[in-house]
């Protein structure tokens, strides 16, 4: 299959709707593609029941619909199989899950190592955790780029460590963790690894079990899929260890005046009704995902990314945050121009039409890594074009000339 952006673009209804619009925020969220709008709405239209509860056919068609959605977010991870796949809110409710659940079992003294690079839906439950359970939080530091600085991994992942919770790619810089490393480092002292791949599920499937990880949350939305549902897929037997978050219907065994047992994984930990119809466009979305050609769209965001980084270089008094080459790194670039604020770069910016972040990007320990307190991020996804990109050197351009 060959790839066209202008294609792609026109199989996401907002896109295709307002063609002035020059969207790079996709760190942020992705548009709604239209698989996933058209699953969303035929299951409402034709499926709509609560699920696991009822006998009738119309709730079993419903059964059927969210967990053949399961199967499609297992095949995107390539999961040994759909029990693995716990649906959530979003990437911070599955971080927040396992801070519980996983935390549960932890005391005063043992550890859990994050990285400086972490959003902070992976530093506040953490810190959550210490202020229950006298955790010990290691922060494994970064080089001058902003990539974690793996030299001093084993400094930081001692015998203690019971968890260790990374990002797959740094929501700020684009930058890609070396997972290899860090989880055979952090098997060897017996802790479990749970990656942040909020970024990383938008360029492309995710292979959790060549990366070896144990835990892995995300977003559907930034994966182009609906808001208000998210996956935390954990190997069958590191979910079967842990106890249940949130308690209520659907996540039972049996339930008694005096106590209660619960479900196996994944139910147990999904109480209360799940976002059904959202966790139906996740999968529609991943399933039209995973039969793109990934690696011309990759070839294509790095080629405007490659530009990107090019021009923004030779404008005067501009900043990178994080590395300046493409290595490993993901189609997200923030910067900073010197004397001028985020937000009033974004506001120009949105004056010709772009839409980009601006601000601390709930990573402010990053922030304060790199000396700054906010920075303008722009975020590609294979929508993009070379007029998003000319859109934005002009609006900078503009920016420059009126807030200089
Ligand atoms: N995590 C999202 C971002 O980086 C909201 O903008």
């Amino acid at each position: 299959m060959s790839f066209s952006a202008a294609k792609w673009r026109d199989r996401f209804p907002l896109l295709a709707a307002h063609p002035g619009l020059h969207y790079l925020d996709n760190a942020a969220t992705g548009q709604l593609c239209e698989a996933a709008f058209d699953a969303v709405t035929h299951h409402d239209l034709t499926h709509r029941a609560n699920v696991l509860r009822g006998t009738y056919r119309l709730a079993e068609q419903a059964d059927a619909a969210y967990e053949n959605a399961r199967q499609q977010v297992a095949t995107y991870l390539n999961a040994a199989n759909a029990e693995e796949v716990v649906f959530t809110a979003g990437t911070t409710a599955a971080i927040n899950l396992v801070a519980h659940a996983f935390g549960e079992g932890l005391g005063a003294g043992d550890e859990v190592m994050l990285s400086l690079a972490e959003h902070h839906s992976n530093f506040v439950p953490w810190q959550m955790l210490r202020a229950r359970r006298g955790v010990v939080l290691r922060i494994l530091p970064l080089a001058p780029d902003g990539r974690l600085d793996l030299a001093r991994l084993e400094e930081h992942l001692t015998p203690r460590c019971k968890l260790v919770a990374v990002t797959h790619a740094s929501n700020v810089t684009g930058a890609v963790t070396e997972l290899v490393p860090i989880v055979s480092a952090a098997h060897a002292v017996g802790a479990r690894v749970l990656v942040d791949g909020a970024q990383a599920v938008q360029h492309g499937p995710v292979d959790v079990q060549a990366l070896g990880v144990d835990l892995y949350a995300f977003s559907g939305h930034k994966a182009f899929g609906p808001t208000g549902v998210g996956v935390l897929w954990g190997k069958a037997e590191a979910l079967e260890q842990l106890p249940p978050f949130l308690g209520g219907g659907g996540m039972i065994g049996r339930v008694t005046p005096g106590e209660t047992t619960f479900a196996m994984p994944p139910r147990r930990f999904e109480a209360g009704t799940p976002p059904i119809a959202q966790a139906v466009g996740l999968g529609a979305a991943l399933d039209w995902l995973q039969a793109q050609p990934w690696a011309d769209m990759h070839a294509h965001t790095a080629r405007l990314a490659q530009r990107l980084l090019e021009e923004l270089a030779v404008l005067p008094g501009l900043t990178f945050l994080g590395p300046r080459d493409l290595r490993n790194r993901l189609p997200i670039v923030s910067f900073n121009l010197d004397g001028l604020h985020p937000h009033d770069v974004c506001q120009v910016l949105d004056r010709h039409g772009v839409a980009v972040r601006g601000g601390h990007h709930c990573a402010q320990p990053l922030m304060d890594f790199f000396g700054v307190a906010g920075a303008v991020r722009a975020s590609l996804a294979p929508y993009n074009s070379e007029a998003d990109i000319d859109a934005l050197l002009a609006g900078l351009k503009d920016a420059m000339r009126k807030l200089g």
